[in-house]
């Protein structure tokens, strides 16, 4: 069984070396996501609704997603990211666009086989807490999902295997018995990762999995998903609205605004040359761990507050807050593309690298 060993005293392996050991993503695409949208209807009227307008939550979003990589979708509350994540997990309905897991469209799909594939994508959440049954024993919340997939258990034995779960994800596999009240809050967040993994899933979508968790715990949780990649060769679609967060374990990085991706590049690309103005203040308001660094970044302050996603701008969605924004901006949609002399893409008709994080030196991790 594939899904044993590892012990709980290796999840606070230093980050470096895992990182080190973290193999590169090989060529086989495991998600392939083309111009997908959902647009949620926006209803008057109490006896007889009336659609009065459609909220652009996701807008037409494309990428691939290759085997034990991991993509880092970040933006503003309210841009898209949760739907986006529910969408690849089949919890909705595209409007449009298609959505391949492992060469399947799940459009269309039957109940029987939506259920099927759903194995291979699992998602785990931000609030471990809210998602865990306080009735049940952790030993049934990380076993529930055999109830559905009995094949899934291979013959093995439900307790056997459970343990070793909790053992691979850190937890003390002796604790199986016990409520979700009884862990802290990073324990949970591992309880949750666990019941992520049960079914062995190829990919897993994770939203916002540390952003409830104290700074110091949440270094542990990425290093417990990175060593997690590296053994299973899991692809990982790492949900933030941080940069900060997504850069360690990233390898490539999708920034969103109202329901787009405005920028998609490798780390090195987003973190030390952004091309997008909303990408550039994004990361001019990180927080910087390395203290000689602070007065070495722009300060970019963005004006305005977050256009309604049921009534984009027109043209760049940004343009209401940018100050590079001139009449095109307003007249024509800029495509997500290569531009500049950079290699990655991003869409700004005016893009162009720009060094937000002035490195201390050569080799520097900002
Ligand atoms: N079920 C829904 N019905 C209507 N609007 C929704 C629904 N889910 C999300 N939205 C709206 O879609 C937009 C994107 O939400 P969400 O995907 O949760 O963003 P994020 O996760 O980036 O904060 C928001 O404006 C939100 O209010
Ligand atoms: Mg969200």
């Amino acid at each position: 069984m594939p899904l044993l060993g590892g012990g709980h005293g290796q999840v606070s392996t230093h980050a470096a070396e895992v990182q080190d050991a973290t193999p590169a993503p090989s060529d086989e695409v495991v998600l392939e996501v083309r111009d997908v949208k959902k647009y949620f209807p926006l209803t008057q009227g109490i006896v007889f609704k009336r659609t009065i307008g459609h909220v652009k939550a996701v807008d037409g979003v494309s990428f691939d997603l290759r085997k034990g990589e991991t993509l880092g979708v970040v933006g503003e509350s309210g841009c898209g990211k949760s739907t986006l994540g529910r969408l690849l997990m089949g919890l909705e309905t595209p409007t449009d666009g298609s959505i391949k897991l492992l060469g399947r469209e799940m459009a269309g799909l039957k109940q029987k086989e939506m259920r099927k594939l759903r194995r291979d994508i699992q998602i785990v959440l931000q609030d471990p807490y809210s998602s865990l049954d306080p009735r049940m024993t952790v030993g049934d919340i990380v076993g529930e999902p055999y109830d559905l997939h009995p094949d899934a258990l291979e013959g093995g034995d439900r307790r056997k295997t459970v343990m070793d779960l909790l053992d691979l994800v850190g937890l003390n596999p002796d604790h199986i018995n016990r409520y979700p009240h009884q862990f802290s809050g990073g324990q949970r967040q591992r309880i949750g990762i666990a019941r992520a993994l049960t079914l062995r899933p190829r990919v897993l979508v994770c939203d916002e999995p540390v952003s409830a968790l104290d700074v110091s715990v949440q270094a542990q949780v990425v290093n417990l998903f990175e060593r997690l990649q590296s053994e299973f060769g899991l692809a990982y679609v790492f949900i933030a609205h941080d940069l900060s967060v997504v850069r360690h374990i990233s390898d490539r990085v999708m920034v969103m605004y109202l329901g787009k991706a405005v920028e998609l590049g490798n780390e090195d690309e987003i973190y030390s040359g952004p091309t997008h103005p909303y990408t550039q203040a994004l990361l001019s308001a990180v927080p910087l761990p390395d203290p000689r660094l602070k007065g070495r970044r722009d300060h970019i302050i963005l004006q305005g507050d977050v256009p309604s996603p049921a009534n984009p701008p027109s043209g760049c969605r940004f343009r209401t807050r940018c100050w590079q924004a001139e009449d095109v901006c307003a007249e024509e949609e800029p495509l997500l593309q290569i531009r500049d002399r950079s290699a990655h893409l991003s869409a700004c008709h005016f893009a162009a690298e720009r060094d937000v994080i002035h490195a201390v030196d050569e080799g520097q991790d900002a």
